[in-house]
């Protein structure tokens, strides 16, 4: 039923009924999946019965327009303010919905599953799927509206980390002093370290332009080649009710996102918080960087692939959340309502896009690299194909598939209206533990390899998290894009490709996959 219903709704543009639509159930918070070990209560104190709530109403077109600037450019004179106003909403009571610990919270309750939908009894989880760049954009509408109130400054605009340019990959200096420092972070990541956006929870051992040079070549991945459809970088369309549930975050949600997560977090704490988890991240005041830059990469990956309305789909459009405003307001605001960044009076500086033009580099030459594969090929054993038959594989070692492809030779037209899209599917992960493992194409040395190199399709990562009944219940999905990869690999006119499922984290072992395979993504 649920399934036919939206495909009614996609065909009239409109959605019949409120049953369609996402939006929390505010008299369900419970709770929330946080750590196994941990009892992680987060709601707002309010009784839910009483609240009173507005519907969003766009700032006036005549208010100034709010800037968001690179953190590490700043000012003395910016970075007072911002400390003023943060010094101010930490001092605020708990029960006033602006403190610094109430906004904190927030995050919690909706990414970790706190609040019930509002039809069903399944929880509600922001992360994973096509609301992760809508709501951080929202809860970060209203955390700069109140900041900015709390010091009577209606063009207060909060900086954002610019970890994707080199002179921005460390800690922004300013965070770390009071208000903007926090505790709970990696003592061993603090500034001059440039931040590895590929993190584990190793150190890669490279200098700091290596790394940068690897950054920029992922980066390039991430937001160019890998995210040439709207679904791969804003991840799977997850709808309301039992069934609707997917677990199929977007590229860069992957990647810088949760990897610079585990990146900051404390590695004296089972998850590596406050950073490194959902339900304490945005205690740390660069939580509010990183989702800036976030946000940022949303407007860029826009610019870069000419795309104006990323999904037209009525069921997320029309999806809602609340939020209290400055003026202590509940406030209901919708997906469709923060598409427009100069209708919400805010904007991004323009800087330089440093990894546009960093296309990777075969790590070996294509033509050897298949000659190698090929005397694999006819050795045989050790090499599995990708149909698994039923039987889900663990991922306790590096495992190589051969994936055969539905079409191949395709034309330069077929290419641009197709992207081809390799699927890892079934990715079944034990609760509560970090999980990482890269994805790569046709190479010939596990050892010589890393994402900075063309091999490089992709990354699976999902950070440490409770499952509740229902929001394990949904396997994960790993699409990539790889047309890009394939042409660059010479490996256009194949009809497989060798696929490597490289674990990074041990927790892999308690990591089973269903199957890969390649489907074309219009
Ligand atoms: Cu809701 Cu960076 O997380």
């Amino acid at each position: 039923m649920r399934e036919f219903r939206h495909k009614i709704f996609r065909i009239n543009g409109t959605i019949d009924s409120d049953e369609d639509v996402m939006s929390p159930n505010l008299t369900s918070c419970h709770q929330s999946y946080g750590r196994d070990d941990l009892l992680v209560y987060c709601c707002p104190p309010e009784n839910p019965q009483n609240l009173k709530f507005i519907d969003f109403k766009f700032p006036e077109p005549s208010k100034p327009l709010r800037v968001r600037k690179p953190a590490h450019l700043l000012d003395e004179d910016y970075i007072s303010k911002y400390s003023r106003a943060v010094s101010i909403m930490k001092s605020l009571p708990y029960s006033d919905p602006r403190s610094f610990s109430r906004q904190a919270n927030l995050h919690c309750i909706f990414c970790t599953g706190a609040y019930d939908q509002k039809y069903s009894n399944i929880s509600l989880n922001i992360h994973r799927a096509w609301f992760f760049f809508p709501w951080h954009r929202m809860f970060l509408h209203f955390h700069e509206r109140i900041l900015g109130s709390l010091i009577g400054d209606d063009t207060f605009a909060l900086p954002f980390w610019n970890w994707d340019s080199p002179e921005g990959m460390t800690i922004p200096e300013m965070y770390m002093n009071e208000p903007l420092n926090h505790k709970e972070r990696d003592g061993s990541h603090f500034p001059p370290k440039v931040a590895d956006i590929d993190f584990v929870d190793k150190e890669s051992g490279l200098g700091p332009q290596e790394q940068i040079e690897k950054n920029l070549a992922m980066m390039y991945n991430q937001l160019v080649s890998g995210a040439k459809k709207t679904e791969l970088f804003m991840g799977c369309s997850y709808y309301p009710g039992e069934g609707g549930t997917c677990d199929g975050p977007g590229t860069v949600e992957l990647a810088p996102h949760n990897t610079l997560h585990t990146w900051v977090g404390s590695s004296f704490n089972p998850q590596r918080e406050d950073m490194g988890a959902f339900y304490s991240a945005a205690r740390d005041p660069l939580f509010y960087a990183h989702h800036s830059n976030i946000d940022r990469m949303w407007e860029v990956w826009r610019e870069i692939h000419g795309k104006n309305l990323p999904i037209s789909d009525p069921a997320w459009l029309g999806s809602y959340f609340y939020f209290y405003d400055e003026n202590l307001q509940l406030v209901r605001i919708k997906v469709s309502d923060v598409l427009d960044l100069s209708k919400l009076r805010y904007a991004y500086e323009k800087v330089n896009l440093p990894w546009l033009n960093k296309r990777p580099k075969p790590s070996v030459s294509p033509k050897l690299a298949r000659q190698v594969l090929n005397l694999r090929d006819t050795g045989g054993s050790r090499f599995l194909y990708a149909e698994f038959g039923g039987n889900a594989r663990n991922l306790e070692a590096s495992m190589t598939v051969k994936v055969y492809r539905p079409e191949y030779q395709r034309t330069k037209k077929e290419k641009e209206e197709e992207e081809e899209v390799l699927v890892v599917y079934g990715i079944d992960v034990e609760s509560n533990m970090y999980v990482k493992f890269d994805v790569y194409v046709n190479i010939a040395d596990e050892m010589k390899i890393n994402p900075g190199f063309r091999e490089f399709a992709g990354t699976f990562v999902r950070l440490p998290q409770a499952r509740s009944t229902d929001i394990g219940s949904r396997k994960s999905t790993l699409k990539l894009g790889i047309s890009e990869l394939i042409e660059d690999l010479e490996a256009d006119g194949d009809d497989s490709i060798w696929v490597t499922l490289l674990p990074r984290t041990t927790s892999c072992m308690n990591t089973t996959i269903d199957g890969i395979c390649i489907e074309y993504m219009r």
